[in-house]
């Protein structure tokens, strides 16, 4: 099964995804496409010393958005992709992609959605409304991304984590980053299995 996991930033998601698949414990699977919204991340280092092919496609590079998702489609179906993983993407894509890959498209979200998500709910903003909040426990969910809003998709796992007095933003987003490189693995396993 090909996977296409779509990035924007470090990659250490991607980087538990490339590791798990090496490993084998997503089993019949393997890394065809890092696509990357822009250039210059550590992703695509993570990508290259794995020898998986990359790709950039950036806003900048195209006249308008139906053209950069006519961009996107193409490199996804170039690849044969069976499933499109969200690692870290943070643009919103056109609700054209959760259409041409229903039931084939998942995200990992740092928080325990249906709290904390949705536009604006992006990298540490999503740690300091946790803690904003006074919530007593935070992690992540890998849910499907479908086409009726951010972070709406059905929810496929999920991972919990305390937070813990004096945490700022940055040590609750460590403490539920050992929780996505878990989860998300896991629910590609569990997700190709339905394929
Ligand atoms: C993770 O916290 C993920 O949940 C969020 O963006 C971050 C990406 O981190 N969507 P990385 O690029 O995988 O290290």
């Amino acid at each position: 099964m090909n996977i296409s996991v779509m990035v924007s930033g470090g990659g250490t998601n991607l980087q538990a995804l490339i590791d798990r698949v090496a490993d084998g414990s997503i089993p019949d699977a393997r890394i065809a496409l890092v696509l990357s919204s822009r250039d210059g991340v550590y992703s695509l280092e993570r990508a290259r010393k794995a020898s998986i092919k990359t790709v950039v496609i950036s806003k900048k590079d195209y006249p308008d958005e139906e053209a950069k998702t006519d961009a996107i489609l193409a490199a996804l179906a170039e690849e044969g992709t069976d499933l499109v993983v969200m690692a870290g993407y943070m643009i919103i894509v056109s609700p054209r992609i959760p259409r041409a890959y229903a039931g084939r498209i998942i995200n990992i979200h740092p928080a325990l959605l249906p709290r904390h998500g949705g536009p604006g709910y992006y990298g540490l903003h999503v740690h300091e409304a946790v803690l904003a909040a006074g919530d007593t426990e935070s992690g992540a969910t890998v849910h499907y991304v479908d086409d009726r809003g951010v972070d709406s998709g059905e929810i496929i796992l999920q991972g919990r984590v305390p937070v813990l007095d004096g945490d700022t933003p940055e040590i609750l987003q460590q403490r539920v980053l050992t929780v996505e490189h878990r989860i998300l693995p896991e629910a590609t396993a569990l997700v190709l299995q339905k394929l």
